[in-house]
């Protein structure tokens, strides 16, 4: 598919028919996210691929999960998605990789509070995340993104305590009434913000 095409279709899709998807799509979807950029190369960012039918469910059933959409009116997503992407990033594997000695000229300078102001694990998870659902888009699916409490998914899968889980990538076949679901609690879609609004040219 054109790059345009990809970017125009891609939407948080929150209505997920049965439809298996197969299992070719989602290793080409985990590539793509492996694809990614990392700071320093720290490559932090796992990934825990969820299809079994119970641990969606179990995944789903998180107080902010399927019933709180059920009560909203809305599809209960989270479980309708034939796969979970788990997106995991480790702030430890930043810090240790810069502390290795091709950065440590760096760190002398810099304190860590300094130097992680911006914690780099989120962004490089938010890169992994976007390739995520701009190749299942590639692949002819749907995505969407739901955060659930860390706590709940590392308990569930056996995350260890230094990852931290950002939340679930979604994917699965859009269902017919998928467009109707716009985000949660919202009925009217917002408009996108417009350009000259958010685009600083030059200076601020
Ligand atoms: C970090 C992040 C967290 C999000 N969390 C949720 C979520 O928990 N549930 C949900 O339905 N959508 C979630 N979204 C989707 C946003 O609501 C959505 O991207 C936004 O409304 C714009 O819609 P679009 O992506 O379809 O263009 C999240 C998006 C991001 C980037």
């Amino acid at each position: 598919m054109e790059f345009a095409d990809v970017l125009r279709k891609r939407r948080m899709v929150r209505s997920f028919t049965d439809e298996p998807v197969a299992p070719e799509s989602v290793e080409r979807i985990l590539h793509a996210a492996q694809r990614g950029p990392s700071a320093g190369y720290s490559q932090g960012v796992e990934f825990v691929v969820v299809t079994d039918d119970e641990m969606r469910h179990r995944i789903a059933g998180g107080g902010l999960g399927d019933e709180r959409l059920k009560k909203m009116g809305m599809q209960p997503f989270v479980s309708q998605a034939r796969v979970h992407i788990v997106i995991c990033t480790s702030p430890e594997l930043y810090r240790q990789r810069y502390r290795e000695p091709d950065k440590f000229r760096l760190r002398e300078k810099v304190s860590d509070d300094d130097l992680w102001r911006v914690p780099y694990w989120y962004t490089d998870a938010g890169c992994a995340m976007m390739l995520m659902l701009l190749a299942a888009v590639d692949e002819g699916l749907a995505a969407g993104f739901m955060g659930l409490p860390p706590a709940h998914l590392r308990g569930l899968l056996g995350i260890p305590e230094e990852y931290i889980p950002i939340g679930v990538a979604l994917i699965g076949h859009e269902a017919p009434d998928a467009r109707q679901y716009n985000d949660i609690g919202v009925t009217t879609p917002k408009p996108k913000r417009p350009a000259k609004d958010v685009i600083h040219r030059g200076t601020w």
